[in-house]
């Protein structure tokens, strides 16, 4: 239980976070993640009236509602096979004997929204009608149905390249939907499945592709695989895995996210019998801290008290909640650590802490790690919280007790401005690889497996220039003939800028080149050297700590 985790002493930094520059078209449509239900995970194509008002009945009574969940979203197989004779949709009556506008004033009643599922496609993944060519009726006949909120699959979808999954076709359709959703009387939250459908590619240029334009059609993306199937499985499979991909694959997107847009990784499981109490709460943890969806897909009038109090953490949703709408990134991770941070509206810093580890055990992370200062004249205040503790700090901050696969969440602030100065730091990493941009200690970059040490943790500074902890006066430079040195850093030298693009690029400002792994010769795959930026080459792809201005 985290409840045993006492964080103690030092350290600082905040980053006044600079959001991307490119801009959602309709923030206000959405501007914080969406919380509710979808009966998806836990139900499959089990679904029905009687489900959605119980589910409803139980996230009122039960605080749900309160803590913010008001959404009730329909999965697959809500629909007949067929069409109506004017060519719409039609709900399935054996399932909805009310129909669907009376669920969705069920609904309204008590103060919740209802959202549908529809496919891109010909079919929906599970071979009912797609929407393909019917999509100004089918907006208007879920607008006239009272639904808010549409998550689009991409299932059956056409093909001019003869492969399966074709990012040509799926722009163009994507583009579509969101015009025509947004000019509804009332727009809807427009959920895009189309990335998931890239993410599994040996080469992830298309994948990259999809999530360039995501962010400017709709408020969501699905962005990789669906969460372990309570329904399919029967409650088996190896559902922490699958937390702990959905998540991993999240951590690669930070730079998409903003307030009016976020990366969604699926939904919430928390009555899966094949997930600890303590994984449990860690995917609630990892999901807040990276400012995801909290669709909870589960049976909620069953939930224990225990889950109900995972869910409902007003500290916890507070920051998935945050108005800055940023991502936490990673700061470091070693196979058994994850260390992520992000700022907070109201000037604090959080700090993530994951063991992915078999056993119980503390960690201690300095504060400069965090952004924030490591001297002996910052005292910061450390609110634990799942329990809400509060503790003093100067330094590091240190956990103890985190459990095998537990998440530490904790919130730093100062009443001292100046201590809460935050400097961007974390890993720069080549996300299609997983590997770390590294200063080796002997004056050579490498992009080497990550290991936290100081030399893969940067601070990124507002002129552009980048150091590591473990060398602050060694910065990344174009040393010219597409090669990279470390060399001392002199402020305002242009060789030593850096401008980081939403493409995932980290572009030289004196040539205009991309960090790119892979130099020339057998054997240099780890080095990296510059290159002519190319579009979305897996090998020139980096995340950055949040707090970096992104430019588009
Ligand atoms: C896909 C989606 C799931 C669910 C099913 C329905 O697999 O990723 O979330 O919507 O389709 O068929």
């Amino acid at each position: 239980m985290l409840a045993g985790m006492v964080p103690s002493t030092t350290a600082v930094l905040i980053s006044l976070a600079t959001l991307a520059a490119a801009s959602v078209e309709s923030p206000w449509l959405s501007p914080k993640p969406p919380m509710g239900f979808n009966n998806w995970s836990r139900f499959q194509c089990a679904l029905n009236e009687s489900l959605f008002t119980q589910t409803a009945d139980a996230m009122l009574s039960r605080g749900l509602l309160a803590a913010g969940y008001d959404r009730l979203n329909l999965d697959d197989c809500w629909a007949l096979h067929s069409r109506a004779a004017d060519g719409s949709l039609q709900w399935d009556p054996v399932k909805f004997p009310h129909g669907i506008p009376w669920l969705s004033d069920y609904l309204k009643q008590r103060g919740f929204k209802l959202g549908i599922y529809g496919d891109s496609g010909n079919k929906t993944c599970g071979g009912y009608p797609g929407s393909l060519g019917y999509e100004a009726l089918d907006a208007k006949t879920f607008s006239d149905w009272g639904v808010d909120f549409l998550k689009l699959d991409a299932c059956n979808m056409p093909s001019t390249t003869g492969a399966k999954y074709d990012e040509s076709t799926y722009a163009p359709i994507f583009e579509n939907w969101h015009n025509v959703l947004i000019a509804l009387p009332t727009p809807l939250v427009f959920s895009e499945s189309a990335p998931a459908y890239f993410s599994r590619e040996a080469n992830l240029s298309d994948w990259h592709r999809v999530m360039s334009w995501v962010p400017a059609y709709g408020e969501l993306a699905r962005h990789s695989a669906d969460i372990v199937n309570f329904a399919t499985t029967g409650g088996g499979g190896s559902a922490w895995e699958s937390v702990m991909y959905n998540y991993g694959v999240n951590t690669m997107l930070a730079r998409y996210q903003r307030a009016g847009f976020v990366n969604d990784p699926d939904f919430l499981i928390p009555d899966h019998p094949g997930l600890t109490m303590d994984e449990k709460r860690s995917q609630v943890a990892l999901w807040a801290s990276l400012g995801a969806p909290l669709i909870i897909s589960a049976w909620i009038p069953g939930l224990s008290e225990d889950e109900m109090d995972l869910l409902t953490n007003t500290r916890i949703i507070a920051v998935d909640q945050d108005t800055l709408g940023l991502q936490a990134t990673l700061v470091s991770q070693d196979g058994e650590w994850d260390v992520l941070t992000r700022s907070l509206s109201g000037g604090e810093r959080l700090l993530t802490i994951l063991n992915r580890g078999e056993s119980m055990s503390s960690h201690q992370v300095d504060l400069e790690r965090v952004g924030l200062s490591s001297a002996d004249n910052c005292t910061y205040s450390v609110q634990e919280l799942w329990g809400g503790g509060i503790s003093q700090a100067t330094g590091h901050v240190e956990v103890g007790h985190v459990p095998a696969h537990g998440t530490a969440m904790l919130k730093i602030a100062s009443d001292d401005t100046t201590c809460m100065t935050t400097i961007p730091t974390g890993m720069v990493f080549n996300t299609p690889s997983g590997n770390c941009l590294t200063n080796n200690g002997l004056g050579l970059l490498t992009v080497s497996p990550c290991n936290a040490a100081d030399g893969q943790v940067w601070q990124v500074h507002p002129d552009g220039s980048l150091n590591t902890l473990s060398h602050k006066t060694e910065c990344l430079t174009n040393a010219g003939n597409q090669s990279l040195s470390l060399s001392t850093c002199e402020p305002g030298v242009a060789a030593q800028q850096w401008v980081s693009h939403v493409s995932g690029n980290l572009v030289s400002l004196i040539s205009g080149e991309c960090l790119t792994i892979g130099g020339a010769g057998a054997g240099r795959r780890n080095v990296p050297t510059l290159a002519v930026c190319l579009d979305e080459m897996n090998e020139q792809i980096f995340g950055l700590p949040s707090g970096v201005n992104i430019v588009s």
